[in-house]
């Protein structure tokens, strides 16, 4: 019996050595993660960069305490600020993300002087606190289920909008992409509508960027895809590559109207140069390794491979996925549960939710094409075992 509290009842690998893709078992086995951990180590277990900041950190300083800014810190909230087209922002450095987005939450609050604030249903914003809580009396829900479906193609003047209190609303909480992992991505033209109208109410944005951000979907955040600019980010998981490091970023005007609040905040690790001397390389090494290009490449042929398999395999109901944050959706549960059973036994490591019929793929952004193209030789050796395909001669073409 495990004394370890972890609320998991999937079977348990005793991982005791991970590099790269590459992780390694108490008995040997090896596997290839197309989890990235918990969707944080973006650029692969124990990267040698990130592991020689973290020895460097460590033998300088690692924590001084809230009240004495670092110069690690300082550029480390630039260069995140810098990415964010915010220069003249200001940027905090906490340990989670859901840290980071229940703190995004409470200076949104501050900032505001409309009681209310909107999010999309299915979103997840954070294992505790009001953002996990999401009380109606404080939260407004928008159900965007049918905008899948919807063939209007004018948020503007779907009824369904026009019934949101906007005048009431001080900020829009947007997740741009996963929705309690289900890799979803809601339209363009809701997420701009929605943006517009709580800004002319004089709400503000914020932008949950846990999952999506620092690479993940091919770009440095997911927002970029949806033609807005958030006045408020949080980010967490690949920042730190596996280190517990978060961040919230906002824009000037949002950080002046702040400090003029009386808001204050003070937590153990809040600023921590540790964890700003990773995010600041975290962000140095995408660039200099060239992690996004490669991010944006393998996940299109990721994507494509994954939907030419769909055409032979009618049990697969959906493919979807932006850069490498990709799902597959089964017809039940169960087959999904067993597909994920099979690769786990074949070595790789996929996302999966029991009772869900998702399977994930998030792998570290810099996974080779090769390791991409074994699991999908592998997905279709468990699928064909699974299912009768109408046509099993496919083979899975080599990229380039
Ligand atoms: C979209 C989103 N927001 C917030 C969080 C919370 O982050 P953490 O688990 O680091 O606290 C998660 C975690 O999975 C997430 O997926």
């Amino acid at each position: 019996m495990s004394h370890v509290l972890d609320f998991i009842d999937d079977s348990f690998i005793d991982i005791i050595k991970a590099e790269g893709c590459r992780i390694t078992d108490s008995q040997g086995k090896t596997y290839i993660d197309f989890e990235s951990g918990c969707w944080a180590t973006s650029l692969g277990h124990a990267h040698p960069v990130i592991n020689q900041v973290l020895h460097t950190q460590l033998d300088q300083v690692m924590h001084v305490g809230t009240r004495y800014p670092n110069h690690t810190t300082e550029e480390a909230a630039q260069a995140v600020l810098n990415l964010l087209d915010m220069p003249d922002g200001k940027c905090i450095f906490l340990s989670s993300g859901s840290e980071a987005v229940e703190f995004a939450v409470q200076c949104a609050k501050k900032i505001t002087t409309q009681p209310m604030l909107l999010c999309l249903s299915q979103t997840y914003l954070a294992a505790f606190g009001t953002s996990k809580e999401r009380s109606p009396q404080e939260w407004i829900t928008f159900d965007w289920q049918s905008c899948e479906q919807c063939s209007h193609n004018n948020c503007q003047d779907c009824p369904a909008v026009a019934e949101i209190p906007f005048d009431q609303i001080g900020a829009f909480i947007f997740e741009p992409g996963s929705f309690s992992a289900q890799v979803k991505f809601p339209p363009a033209e809701l997420i701009q509508t929605l943006t517009v109208r709580v800004r002319e109410n004089g709400g503000y944005l914020v932008a949950n960027e846990i999952t999506t951000g620092i690479g993940r979907t091919g770009k440095w955040f997911g927002f970029q895809h949806y033609g807005v600019q958030p006045d408020i980010v949080a980010m967490g998981k690949g920042l730190g590559n596996g280190y517990p490091v978060s961040a919230v970023a906002m824009t000037c005007a949002a950080a002046t109207k702040l400090c003029q609040t009386n808001m204050s905040h003070a937590q153990s690790h809040q600023n921590d140069p540790i964890g700003a001397a990773v995010a600041k390389t975290v962000i140095t090494t995408i660039r200099e390794e060239k992690v996004l290009q490669q991010c944006q490449e393998n996940g299109q042929f990721f994507l494509n491979q994954l939907k030419q398999i769909q055409h032979s395999f009618p049990i697969i109901v959906d493919v979807r996925g932006k850069g490498l944050f990709i799902a597959l959706e089964f017809i039940d549960s169960q087959i999904a549960s067993d597909i994920h059973s099979q690769l786990v036994q074949r070595g790789f490591l996929t996302g999966y939710k029991p009772g869900q019929t998702t399977l994930r793929f998030f792998p570290p952004l810099n996974i080779k094409t090769e390791q991409i193209q074994a699991l999908l030789n592998a997905l279709q050796a468990c699928l064909q075992k699974i299912s009768q395909p109408e046509d099993t001669g496919t083979a899975i073409p080599k990229k380039g």
